[in-house]
């Protein structure tokens, strides 16, 4: 099976995958044969293509997580907010997963925009399910977890779609309505007897972060239920691998990229220790380039979850990069979606519109060379980057030059003034947060740092080593004020 965007869909070709919405809503079961009718049934849907079988694809094996229909039934019991239903539809979830063995997300999303959250909120039970049986926990608890998965965003109801979905900026009324959407749920959950109350912590609680610097309520490590750092990360996951009004889907690889770069600020690193173990890199269906030139499309899996069974483009042959003798010294290069028509450029750029063009400028300071030359390379493309090695110069810089947008702060910085002390002064410059947004970098873990960072009223807190998906990522969503991960 393969993935092909709605312009390239022809009458003729066969579904391989459902495409699932609201129950009384279209349905194209697997195995159907496309008509016209169906094609402009998905067009006036919004969707963005469908999974078709052809002959190169036809090795691709990926059965879902669970069924047609209890994803089908999911997704209505969500759009229902009918308690009775998700409470039964979690147990036959989790009887799925612990059935299966491999879990694997959708290389696109079959999704429309408007019934974004319900899909969602099925693929993040599922996954956080996979994620907790990986680190042990009894069927008991995954059934209260994938309750809690299904459960997670029942409070965006209370959003206006045109807030949730919104491609440019959000303003901070806009994100304020966003980030009241945990304890909504939370209070809509208050009174549901089949709801226990540990499920009702984890849906407020899973947009809290390790540093104390998540919302609603700011609470760090410990605090944080565990069932809540299970749907964190997940629910990460799934926002960057989907395909939004404002971006394409990430790959795999990168979303778990990120929840690296994230351990131990916004993620319990255990949790994604696990994540790591269960979530796939290279999931079939996805294209990947091999250090020798060679390219294809992923089959299925090996035990080594960075070296799956590849099916080669020119060759036609299938090499499996775990056992394959002639391939123990080839390595995936970059990976990534099939089929990227003009069409879908086209419309991304439409909805990038009412957005900036104009370049933004970044400003580091740091006295690390090596760390200054992998930030340089990690943001010059997308920004401009200026870069200064002391505290001083950074204070003229801010002082007597156009502002940047955005000023990274090595916490680390030796000598002369420290990181902490260049924000402090031109804090007391005038400069506030409104006038200058700034972000730290630093090595430092323990929770006085972050609270210094906050009080000074710092956007975030990065932990090194850099991790330049992880940098860029934060970079953008600060700077592009999109939320991602609500
Ligand atoms: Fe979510
Ligand atoms: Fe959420």
């Amino acid at each position: 099976m393969k993935f092909l965007p709605l312009a390239d869909l022809q009458p003729g070709m066969k579904i391989a995958r459902s495409i699932i919405g609201r129950k009384k809503s279209f349905m194209l079961a697997k195995g159907n044969i496309l008509t016209p009718e169906f094609i402009e049934h998905l067009r006036v849907g919004g969707y963005s293509g469908a999974y078709i079988s052809d002959a190169f694809t036809e090795d691709v094996e990926a059965e879902p997580a669970i069924s047609d229909e209890t994803f089908q039934d999911g997704i209505e019991a969500i759009a229902e907010a009918n308690i009775g239903e998700i409470v039964t539809v979690s147990s036959t979830m989790v009887d799925e997963i612990c059935s299966r063995e491999n879990v694997f997300p959708d290389m696109f999303d079959l999704r429309t925009f408007d019934d974004y959250t319900y899909h969602h909120s099925v693929s993040v039970a599922i996954y956080a399910v996979t994620v907790g049986k990986a680190m042990g926990l009894s069927q008991e608890d995954l059934n209260l977890l994938g309750l809690a998965g299904l459960c997670h965003d029942l409070g965006k109801e209370k959003i206006p779609k045109e807030v949730l979905n919104k491609p440019g900026k959000l303003t901070d009324e806009e994100f304020n309505v966003i980030k009241a959407h945990p304890k909504a749920g939370y209070d809509l959950l208050y009174d549901k007897s089949e709801i226990p109350a540990v499920v009702r912590q984890a849906v407020i609680c899973h947009h809290e972060n390790e540093n104390g610097t998540g919302y609603p309520n700011g609470l760090s490590g410990d605090k944080i239920p565990l069932f809540a750092k299970i749907i964190h990360v997940v629910d990460v996951y799934d926002a960057l691998t989907s395909r939004r009004v404002y971006k394409e889907p990430n790959t795999p690889v990168d979303a778990l990229d990120y929840l690296m770069g994230g351990c131990d600020t916004l993620f319990d690193k255990d949790v994604v220790a696990a994540a790591l173990d269960v979530l796939p890199s290279y999931p079939p269906g996805i294209e990947v380039w091999l250090s020798n030139g060679e390219s294809g499309i992923v089959i299925s899996h090996t035990t080594n979850s960075l070296r799956p069974r590849i099916k080669l483009y020119e060759s036609n042959r299938i090499v499996d990069l775990d056992n394959d003798k002639e391939y123990f010294t080839v390595n995936i290069v970059k990976s990534g979606y099939l089929t990227q028509t003009a069409e879908k450029v086209e419309q991304l750029n439409e909805n990038r519109t009412g957005r900036s063009d104009r370049r933004k400028k970044i400003l580091y300071v740091s006295d690390r060379m090596i760390e200054s030359r992998q930030m340089r390379n990690t943001l010059e493309e997308e920004f401009d980057f200026d870069l200064v090695n002391s505290g001083s110069a950074a204070i003229e810089y801010i002082r007597s030059k156009p502002r940047p947008d955005l000023l990274i702060i090595d916490l680390d910085i030796g000598g002369g003034i420290s990181g902490l002390a260049i924000l402090r002064t031109l804090r007391r410059d005038g400069y506030g947060p409104e006038d200058l947004t700034v972000m730290f970098v630093g090595s430092a873990k323990d929770k006085e740092t972050i609270i210094k960072c906050q009080a000074l009223k710092a956007v975030d807190y990065i932990l090194k080593p850099i991790n330049p998906m992880y940098v860029r990522t934060r970079v953008e969503i600060v700077l592009n004020k999109n939320f991602l991960f609500a």
